[in-house]
């Protein structure tokens, strides 16, 4: 017999249920401290000034353009994405939750990268190998031209590229968390075209899972492609930054500049293009 108090309880949520997955995604594939670090170092390298202005293409919730005014008083940035839904939970919950005087430094807009007209600033960065979207020459040709314009002349464009022979693979990567299992899947691959289909899945300790939370349809560039489209959009050098090891031989997460690579079988590495 149910009870008038049984009949009210709330049914009990998964963790799935309860989980947000842009705070999941966040945790697990983005490092936007060590990002911006890397962004400001580089740009005092090959500029000998500080940088202020940074727009953060594809930039989804908007972490790294409020990581950029949230360490420097004089920074401004903006974020770009084509999806507003994104663009409105990176207001809510990443904008919106900067102290006052950092929020008024951020601008979001919501467009589309390959024609969005914003002033000049001295660093764009396309992250998380968004632009992988793009899957002709003419495409992502047009995109690396079009970021040009939009850069101070002493600016610079900044990817980041992953490669090896696991990047042509059709796998599943699982990386363990705290409260949850981040599950990278290549779910196709095409050598032909290079096209491959990429998903995110997330598992939790009660049995739950968040299937498809990100689904990505992309061309694998590679790295020979990707310095002579950006040599072709009129940038006047372009420098890969190579990862460095630690003692153990791990990934160290330092990257210097490399004129040769190691063949590992999965690599990630910056480009940086001087405009
Ligand atoms: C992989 S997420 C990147 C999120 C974050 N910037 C990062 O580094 O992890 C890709 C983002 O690109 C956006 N996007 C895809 N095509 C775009 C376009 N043509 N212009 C602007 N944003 C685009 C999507 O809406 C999505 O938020």
């Amino acid at each position: 017999m149910s009870t008038a108090k049984s009949a009210k309880r709330k049914p009990v949520l998964t963790m799935a249920q309860q989980a947000d997955i842009h705070e999941l995604y966040e945790e697990a594939v983005q490092a936007v401290d060590a990002e911006v670090e890397y962004l400001v170092d580089t740009f005092k390298t090959l500029r000998g000034r500080e940088p202020i202005s940074f727009r953060e293409d594809f930039c989804g919730t908007a972490s790294a353009a409020c990581e950029w005014v949230r360490t420097g008083k004089n920074r401004i940035a903006i974020g770009v994405d084509i999806d507003e839904d994104t663009l409105e939970w990176g207001r809510a919950n990443r904008v919106g939750r900067l102290p006052e005087k950092d929020r008024t430094r951020v601008k979001l807009i919501h467009g589309d990268v390959r024609t969005v007209e914003t002033e000049p600033v001295d660093i764009i960065g396309a992250f998380n190998f968004s632009y992988y979207c793009f899957k002709t020459r003419k495409e992502l040709g047009g995109y690396f031209r079009h970021a040009r314009t939009a850069l101070n002349d002493d600016g610079l464009f900044v990817l980041d590229v992953f490669g090896g022979s696991e990047a042509f693979s059709v796998q599943k990567e699982k990386t363990k968390y705290e409260d949850f299992t981040y599950i990278w899947d290549q779910a196709e691959f095409d050598p032909i075209t290079h096209r491959m289909l990429c998903h995110i899945h997330f598992k939790f300790p009660d049995g739950s899972k968040i299937k498809n939370a990100f689904t990505y349809d992309w061309r694998i560039w590679t790295m020979p492609e990707l310095r002579e489209l950006l040599d072709e959009a009129g940038f006047s050098k372009v420098r890969v930054y190579w990862e460095g090891e630690d003692d153990e031989g791990e990934p160290s997460g330092e990257y210097y500049e490399a004129e040769t690579g190691t063949p590992d079988p999965a690599w990630i590495a910056y480009v940086v293009a001087e405009k």
